[in-house]
């Protein structure tokens, strides 16, 4: 039976990491859940979370299952993408397919799958690596990462007629539970977040999720083509003030030398 009084929220990479938090998240919100990765995580026996296990880049079984979760829970409200390519073989091809072309298949998939009288939301988690470079990163992310923050932009155009609001999330570094053990015992690590971060810490998982939760909520229903950053004002800083903060040095012209003057 279609629920139609619940909204019907499709996470797409809700399996792991900062995904299986939106899903909390949006349960805890009383939201009808559809969610797509490989692994099976708790969450996914969860009353109101139905668990679809795909390969994003087999056409075949994503359409089916796109078709398939739409028949059992009707239109979408919103739609939230967290996937990245996790996998063997080429990082350039598999970051295209898995971040980039999956998602637009997805929303042409699903453009006429949302329910009407409603403002309909997408998000596309993105990353500071669509402007920046993080050399830990390869060349593919970056470039799926740049690529998706445009489409959201031409999307956003495209079906704001439509009443469908398109936005960007861009993380800061984030302690998921699936790395948490890491930084928490790396103490100089720590102490590096806490030097070169605005807020003096690391973003949680929890946090990300917030905002894409506002971002799908009536609270933003004015709000379409827009990127929001998401790590604590990292972002903001002129890379040689982030450097002179890691190094423990202060320029001569900063406002802490002022004082001392
Ligand atoms: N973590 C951070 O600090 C951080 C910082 C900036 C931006 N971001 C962005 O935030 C998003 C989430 O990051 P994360 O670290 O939470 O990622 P993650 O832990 O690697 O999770 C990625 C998700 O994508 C799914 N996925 C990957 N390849 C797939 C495939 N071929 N088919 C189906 N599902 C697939 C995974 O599911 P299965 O493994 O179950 O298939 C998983 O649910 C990403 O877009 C990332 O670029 C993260």
């Amino acid at each position: 039976m279609k629920n139609r009084r619940r909204p019907h929220t499709l996470i797409v990479g809700g399996t792991h990491g900062i995904g299986r938090a939106v899903v909390r998240q949006f349960l805890s919100e009383g939201h009808i859940l559809s969610v797509i990765g490989r692994r099976r995580p708790p969450e996914s026996r969860r009353a109101n979370a139905r668990h679809y296990s795909v390969e994003l880049t087999d056409a075949a079984r994503l359409s089916a299952a796109l078709r398939e979760c739409i028949r059992r829970d009707g239109p979408l409200s919103n739609l939230v993408f967290l996937q990245r390519f996790r996998g063997e073989g080429d990082p350039w091809q598999g970051e295209l397919d898995v971040s980039l072309t999956a998602t637009r298949n997805i929303i042409e998939g699903l453009r006429r799958h949302f329910a009407r009288g409603i403002t309909g939301a997408i998000v596309i988690v993105c990353s500071n690596s669509s402007r920046l470079v993080a050399d830990e990163q390869p060349v593919g992310y970056h470039a799926a990462k740049a690529a998706l923050w445009q489409m959201a932009r031409w999307y956003a155009v495209a079906l704001g007629p439509r009443g469908i609001r398109v936005n960007c999330v861009t993380p800061g570094t984030v302690l998921k539970a699936e790395s948490r053990e890491f930084y928490l015992r790396n103490k100089p690590l720590q102490r590096l977040y806490r030097q070169i971060t605005p807020l003096g810490r690391m973003g949680t998982t929890e946090e990300i999720a917030g905002v894409i939760a506002f971002l799908c909520s009536p609270a933003a229903s004015f709000v379409t083509g827009q990127d929001i950053a998401v790590d604590g004002g990292l972002s903001l800083l002129w890379q040689e003030s982030v450097a002179r903060k890691a190094a423990g040095l202060t320029h001569p012209g900063s406002s802490k030398s002022k004082l001392k003057r």
